[in-house]
């Protein structure tokens, strides 16, 4: 997807400035030609020189916007010339003098004078990132229809813990993918079920399993960045989705059958990623029943199948992915079963080992085809290929 493509790199100056070095090399490995701009901050803590050695062009700073050399207009000849411009990290302060439209340094410039799509990529303090000034900067630069990637949150160069750090490198190499996918879901809209169910006992334990949610977040990520519109119904998270899903979150498994049916009825696409708790208590208790009290043997009945329910409801044209967890040994077998038995047009399997994990196996069975393909590497990249190629039945 980048080999050949034309990309500005816009530093700021944030400490994340140092990791930029490391994408650089990684969007050439690709094949992406990188042309590197830094601003006055960003030289502050990195130099040209070692942009130009992992680039191998020339880098551009704040002293070429002044007095240009060679006959070049710096900031209209590099919008021109970009395929797609990244600006990563993005400080608070660059955010909001391209929000105000304020073109008073290169970098502001050519991301103004440009047509390309751009994608920012913020990282600051945690209470910059959250401060009232930036949500709205961010706001705004959202509906000029900039792309922005969230921060990641943990612990910060300052000591803060929370949101503000450049996202791993790989997200954000996704990302810059995403600038130049076809979108195959324009117009198209795609239900997401995902994260475990909370079937209650009494007022405070439950019975559940722990599944995080990550698939179906990176799933939501992909299908916003082929351009679908996405609901995402799901139990609790471990992660947050991205801006732009629209969340209907729930507890238990008749719940998230309830929420989503109305939504089905009206998706071109479902995906059926949640982790479903099988059996839910015949009668939970009220209140919070005292430890000697609570009856040692649990009365259980099985919760709703909500794609089993819906995939017998399928009208001509919609589309539907479920997802089976199997013991390695009898992984591709009962994969091809379920697709069947439960009425799905694709089935993602993966082994167990594979439910907490960050990295994904994947085998995706098809109605249509013989043999499955495998995808493999992190959530957020199997997500992508495997909705590229779910896209193409639609
Ligand atoms: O039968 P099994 O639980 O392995 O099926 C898994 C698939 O069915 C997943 O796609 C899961 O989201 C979906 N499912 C569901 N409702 C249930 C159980 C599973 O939608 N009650």
């Amino acid at each position: 997807m980048l080999a050949g493509r034309r990309l500005i790199l816009g530093i700021c100056g944030g400490i994340a400035a140092y990791k930029a070095a490391e994408l650089v090399r990684l969007l050439r490995k690709k094949g992406a030609e990188v042309q590197v701009v830094l601003t006055t901050g960003a030289e502050a803590f990195v130099t040209p020189l070692l942009f130009e050695a992992l680039s191998r062009k020339r880098c551009f700073t704040q002293r070429d916007f002044l007095s240009p050399q060679g006959g070049l207009i710096p900031h209209t000849d590099l919008a021109a010339w970009a395929e797609g411009i990244v600006v990563a990290p993005a400080t608070a302060s660059f955010l909001s003098k391209l929000a105000r439209g304020e073109p008073s340094d290169l970098l502001t410039a050519i991301v103004m004078a440009t047509r390309a799509p751009v994608l920012l990529a913020p990282a600051m303090n945690t209470n910059m990132w959250e401060h009232p000034a930036t949500r709205e900067n961010l706001a705004r630069l959202r509906e000029f229809g900039y792309r922005v990637v969230e921060p990641a949150s943990g612990e910060l160069a300052c000591g803060a813990q929370g949101p503000g750090r450049l996202p791993p490198l790989e997200t954000l190499l996704l990302e810059i993918e995403g600038l130049f996918v076809e979108k195959s879901l324009a117009g198209k809209m795609v239900l997401i079920t995902g994260g475990p169910t909370r079937e209650p006992l009494d007022a405070v334990r439950f019975l559940s399993n722990p599944s995080s949610g990550r698939m179906a977040v990176a799933l939501a990520r992909a299908a916003l960045l082929l351009g679908a519109e996405v609901h995402l119904v799901h139990g609790p998270l471990s992660v947050s989705p991205p801006e732009g899903v629209k969340t209907h979150p729930v507890k238990t498994a008749a719940e998230m059958l309830q929420v989503a049916q109305g939504l089905f009825e009206k998706a071109d696409l479902a995906l059926f990623a949640a982790a479903v708790c099988d059996f839910t208590p015949e009668k939970p208790l009220q209140g919070k029943v005292k430890k000697e009290d609570f009856p040692r043997t649990l009365s259980l009945k099985p919760t709703p199948d909500i794609a089993a329910l819906f995939n017998a409801r399928k009208r001509p044209g919609q589309i539907s992915l479920g997802f089976a967890l199997e013991e390695a040994e009898n992984l591709l077998p009962r994969a091809r079963e379920k697709l069947e038995k439960k009425g799905f047009d694709f089935l993602a399997a993966n082994a167990l080992s594979a439910f907490e994990a960050e990295e994904t196996e994947i085998f995706l069975f098809s109605r249509t085809r013989e043999t499955p393909r495998r995808f493999h590497g992190s959530k957020e990249k199997v997500a992508l290929e495997m909705l590229q190629e779910v896209a193409r039945a639609l």
